[in-house]
């Protein structure tokens, strides 16, 4: 069922994701989730698809729309922030999804401390791409794009 609405991919984001920009340039980059954002798209109408962005800073929000996604959206591009080492009602939410699943995040969490070396969310997830800053949104959009494929 190719329809246009199987196209759209929902990319989530954590806490404290809204802060970037400001939060630790050093590790997150200068570039805002609006900045993100913008680059994401323009990439998502070269591949021909629609990408969702939205942020929260509850976990519980963010699960509410991993639910939600099913029949919605094609695809998740998720960077979970922080919930991403703790957090099992996540992972249970996007064992739930039956789209294709991409974990992101801007830094190399295996260079950083040891409790980031841990996801819980991993196990849900068909990929991980880590440590290419914003690239890691538009490796995963273009890793989300070919697993829509294989899919179909
Ligand atoms: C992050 C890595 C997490 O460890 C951290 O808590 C974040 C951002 C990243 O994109 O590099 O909030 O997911």
């Amino acid at each position: 069922m190719p329809t246009k609405q199987s196209t759209a991919i929902l990319c989530l984001n954590g806490p404290n994701l809204n802060m970037l920009g400001k939060r630790e340039p050093e590790i997150y980059g200068s570039q805002s989730l609006a900045d993100i954002e913008t680059a994401t798209q323009d990439l998502s109408k070269q591949l021909k698809v629609k990408v969702e962005f939205r942020q929260s800073n509850h976990e519980g929000e963010l699960v509410d729309w991993i639910q939600g996604a099913g029949g919605q959206f094609a695809a998740l591009i998720v960077n979970a922030g922080a919930l991403t080492h703790t957090s099992v009602a996540l992972l249970d939410a996007l064992r739930l999804f039956s789209g294709p699943v991409v974990e992101i995040h801007l830094s190399n969490i295996f260079r950083r401390e040891p409790f980031r070396h841990r996801s819980f969310i991993s196990e849900a997830a068909d990929g991980v791409i880590c440590g290419f800053g914003k690239d890691s949104y538009l490796l995963g959009l273009r890793a989300a794009v070919e697993l829509i494929k294989r899919v179909k």
